[in-house]
């Protein structure tokens, strides 16, 4: 593969009713006079996708027919390749079903596994689409919170223990590698928490769309490639939206190896007038098997320059705002700010982001209640805005 790629290259994207971008929805999710502010929130990335993937879908495009079309077995054969190779994950092809997104699957399993009132295990901090499915549709939110110890965020497997027992907890949604904490779960903690949850009859939904964007030195774990008991006891969820930069092309996939929640979730697709043997997109398939591919190298880089952007804004952060930490990243673009020492109330910090340094970032609070007094910011930009960004951040907490 040619390299053709120049991440230091800033893309205007205005004009591509981008969601990060848009100004009415940064005044939306802001408030007014926000509009204008530098946008490191929403997780997509502000570089072109791997050219191999234009060409697929422009191949496509030229043939000028759109209709109905089958899911893509190529598509499939691309996903487990791609599982196999990279994360030593034999996936099976009747075990695959596309879905327009991860978060319609999550709300799709909430309604699907669980009753009205039943409970669901999250681990706050974590990504907020899953509280607002579980909200959304009537059931409980059951908290695990993580906890910090030694400067790390862990799973409390004494707390998980014990609300899992509760026979009204029916689903589980791990977040691995974890938004916004940046961890990667070991082989063991990945063992502790699955065995808590099939030990207590909890289904396991392994939210794992951030695994192929894990830092040098770290390495993850498909939750199914565990053991045969966690494969049939959990529905895993995958993507290439994250890893190339195609979230707006609506392609992800289930895995379910159980033949009995599968066949639950196919006709539960069926009642929602969605193809029973899975519903992606046109577009979403050819992409996505494309990057799976031949963007290997694209990605390669794509972690460089994504591990110094973190080691660029960790050193000028806690240099530069004493007391300010910056967790370790493991994985995902997404690096979680601690402003606590700061001894600032949370507002405060929220305001000098937005005021004083000028950025839309992820406030902790939307995380869960112990995200108040963090920040999560998005650096999957060109390193000159990132500059932009910790000047501003720099300046905004200069006292
Ligand atoms: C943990 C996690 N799951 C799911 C998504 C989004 O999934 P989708 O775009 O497929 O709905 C994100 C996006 O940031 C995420 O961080």
């Amino acid at each position: 593969m040619e390299k053709d790629w120049n991440f230091d290259e800033i893309i205007d994207r205005s004009g591509t009713a981008a969601m990060k971008w848009e100004p009415s929805i940064l005044r939306l999710k802001f408030g007014p006079g926000r509009e204008n502010l530098m946008p490191l929130w929403v997780a997509d990335m502000d570089f072109y996708c791997p050219t191999v993937v234009k060409e697929a879908m422009a191949e496509r495009l030229d043939h000028q027919i759109y209709g109905y079309t089958l899911q893509d077995p190529e598509y499939n054969n691309a996903v487990i390749q791609w599982y196999g190779r990279r994360h030593n994950w034999e996936i099976k092809e009747p075990w695959l079903m596309s879905t327009p997104g991860i978060v319609p699957a999550v709300n799709f399993l909430v309604q699907r596994f669980t009753c009205p009132g039943d409970g669901v295990l999250i681990q706050t901090p974590v990504y907020y689409p899953f509280a607002e499915a579980i909200r959304n549709n009537g059931r409980t939110v059951v908290d695990s919170p993580l906890i910090i110890a030694d400067g790390q965020y862990e799973m409390d497997f004494e707390d998980l223990a014990k609300k899992a027992a509760d026979p009204g907890v029916k689903l589980a949604i791990l977040c691995s590698p974890h938004n916004p904490v940046g961890r990667v779960w070991t082989r063991e903690e990945l063992i502790r928490f699955g065995d808590i949850c099939m030990d207590n009859n909890v289904l396991v939904f392994a939210d794992e769309i951030h695994c192929d964007l894990v830092m040098p030195g770290f390495s993850h774990t498909s939750f199914q490639s565990i053991s045969e008991r966690f494969a049939q006891g959990s529905i895993a969820a995958n993507a290439a939206s994250k890893t190339f930069n195609l979230a707006g092309l609506s392609q992800s996939s289930l895995v379910i190896p159980d033949p009995i929640k599968r066949g639950e979730m196919s006709l539960y697709f069926q009642t929602l007038g969605m193809n029973p043997r899975g519903s992606g997109s046109l577009f979403g398939a050819i992409a996505s098997r494309a990057a799976y591919m031949s963007a290997e190298p694209w990605l390669t880089d794509l972690i460089d320059y994504l591990h110094e952007n973190y080691l660029y804004l960790k050193q000028r952060v806690e240099l530069e705002i004493p007391g300010a930490k910056v967790f370790d990243l493991q994985a995902t673009y997404l690096p979680w700010i601690d402003f606590r020492s700061l001894k600032l109330a949370p507002e405060e910090v929220v305001r000098r982001v937005e005021e004083g340094a000028g950025l839309a970032l992820d406030h902790g609070d939307w995380f869960g209640e112990n995200g108040r007094g963090f920040e999560r910011i998005n650096i999957a930009c060109p390193r000159a805005l990132l500059k932009k960004a910790v000047d501003g951040l720099v300046r905004a907490f200069d006292s």
